[in-house]
């Protein structure tokens, strides 16, 4: 385990270019392991969560190179053409729940044995909310456990073969779990349809569109039909928001920041993350915005003014939306005018972490007060935090969060477990130091 130690800033100002989004990434890395031809990717994310999507589509049978290195490094990915491979091993899906859920749906139809393993979190994560649906298609997919209120987890067997489209309604606000459907979907018999009681990212959608895949939208039903063939892409992958999340937060700590994020993704449903930060106070300006294969891509500037820090609850579809951003959201609120309450976000205790036990805990070392609630946080603003030894739980989004909140601490702050950051930003620490001012 290591250590980072983070002394306080005076300020937070500069410009940055990102690594390419975790959630495109792996999208783009599955369904180029699927399609015909060799998919070029730019701007991979360089997180060990959508390498954990790749290694797999290696064993899957892909072939993957990497060529070129910094802001000109390319993957290349040479797909199977609509024929995995039976792979030696069991696929290991590292830390990674968006490589472990999505992958079965994509490899359910395949007549192959798979066995899907992960790391020591992954194994504790619900895959109930997959084996249903998938198991409704008729695939035969079995979990290991069961017997706790949130179903099987990792290990997950599949014996793979021919799958049959259904109708569904996902019960939890889930991408992950519509994708697997989505991807089971494609190469099922029939059309596949169904609907999300909270719009969730639609990167699947985008990218199915991208690698010629056909689906549509009727009212608040998503259909797409089966045995449809894909065929290879070029892209570049726009940067992550959830990593610049971390960024644009500690912005708001400072009042005289100034902070230029280059070639973001701003995807409409990853974006209420920005209306977040204008009603906290952050003053923020969208510039040159384009569309690559559906995702809009923009450069975001973020100042801010003394005094404007204000406060916010987060709660509905709102919480779903910016799920990933609400533990660096949470470990800044005591620095708000007037607090910020999170409800709605019983999902945070089923992710790398419970996020919401870990949020608590964090912030109640650093010196905060607050109360914890089963679905969320109640954080008092006005408080002054001090510097402490933050547990980061090996969860790559608590140790990035506490590393900010310790930007405006008293004293120095110890992230234990540090190297967590490298599941999905592993330049994280490097731009940190680049960006606050000392
Ligand atoms: C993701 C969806 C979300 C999110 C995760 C990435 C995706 O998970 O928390 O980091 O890429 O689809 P859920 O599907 O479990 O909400």
């Amino acid at each position: 385990m290591s250590t980072q130690v983070i002394r306080p800033a005076r300020n937070f100002q500069g410009s940055v270019t990102l690594p390419g989004d975790k959630s495109i990434s792996h999208r783009y890395a599955m369904l180029a392991g699927l399609a015909e031809g060799t998919t070029r990717l730019s701007n991979f994310s360089t997180g060990a969560d959508p390498h954990s999507s790749l290694a797999c589509m290696a064993a899957l049978g892909a072939q993957i190179t990497h060529t070129g290195h910094g802001p000109a490094r390319v993957i290349e990915i040479t797909g199977t053409a609509g024929s995995f491979i039976q792979p030696e091993h069991p696929l290991d899906c590292g830390n990674s729940g968006s490589t472990m859920r999505m992958l079965a749906g994509l490899i359910a139809p395949h007549p192959h044995h798979f066995t899907l393993i992960g790391d020591h979190s992954l194994t504790l994560r619900p895959m109930e909310r997959i084996r249903k649906p998938l198991a409704a298609m008729g695939a035969e997919i079995h979990l290991t456990g069961g017997d706790g209120a949130q179903g099987g987890h990792a290990p997950i067997t599949i014996n793979g073969g021919p799958l049959t489209a259904i109708d569904f309604d996902t019960p939890i606000p889930s991408a992950q779990v519509k994708t697997a459907v989505l991807f089971a979907g494609l190469q099922a018999n029939g059309t596949t349809s169904l609907s999300e009681s909270v719009r969730t990212r639609d990167h699947s959608e985008h990218a199915l569109r991208a690698f010629g895949a056909n689906l549509y939208r009727n009212g608040d039903r998503l259909s797409i039909p089966g045995h449809q063939k894909l065929r290879a892409i070029d892209a570049t992958v726009p940067g992550d928001l959830s990593s610049a999340a971390f960024f644009l937060c500690a912005a708001l700590l400072f009042p005289d920041s100034n902070l230029i994020l280059d070639s973001i993704g701003m995807n409409p449903t990853r974006a209420s993350l920005l209306d977040v930060i204008t009603a906290l106070g952050g003053k923020i300006k969208i510039l040159n915005v384009e569309e690559h294969h559906g995702e809009l891509i923009g450069t975001i500037q973020v100042t801010t003014v003394p005094g404007g820090f204000k406060g916010m609850e987060i709660a509905g579809a709102l919480s779903a939306q910016i799920i990933d951003e609400l533990p660096v959201l949470a470990a800044i609120a005591p620095y708000t005018r007037d607090g910020i309450t999170i409800r709605d976000a019983k999902e945070l205790r089923v992710k790398e972490s419970d996020r919401i036990a870990l949020v608590a805990q964090n912030l109640k070392a650093m010196g905060a007060t607050l109360t914890e609630h089963e679905d969320g946080l109640t954080i008092p603003g006005g408080q002054q935090l001090h510097g402490a030894a933050i547990d980061s739980g090996t969860d790559h989004r608590i140790a990035m969060a506490f590393s900010i909140a310790a930007l405006r601490a008293t004293g120095d702050t110890e992230i234990h477990g540090a190297e967590a950051a490298a599941i999905s930003f592993p330049e994280f620490f490097s731009h940190l130091d680049e960006l606050s001012q000392r």
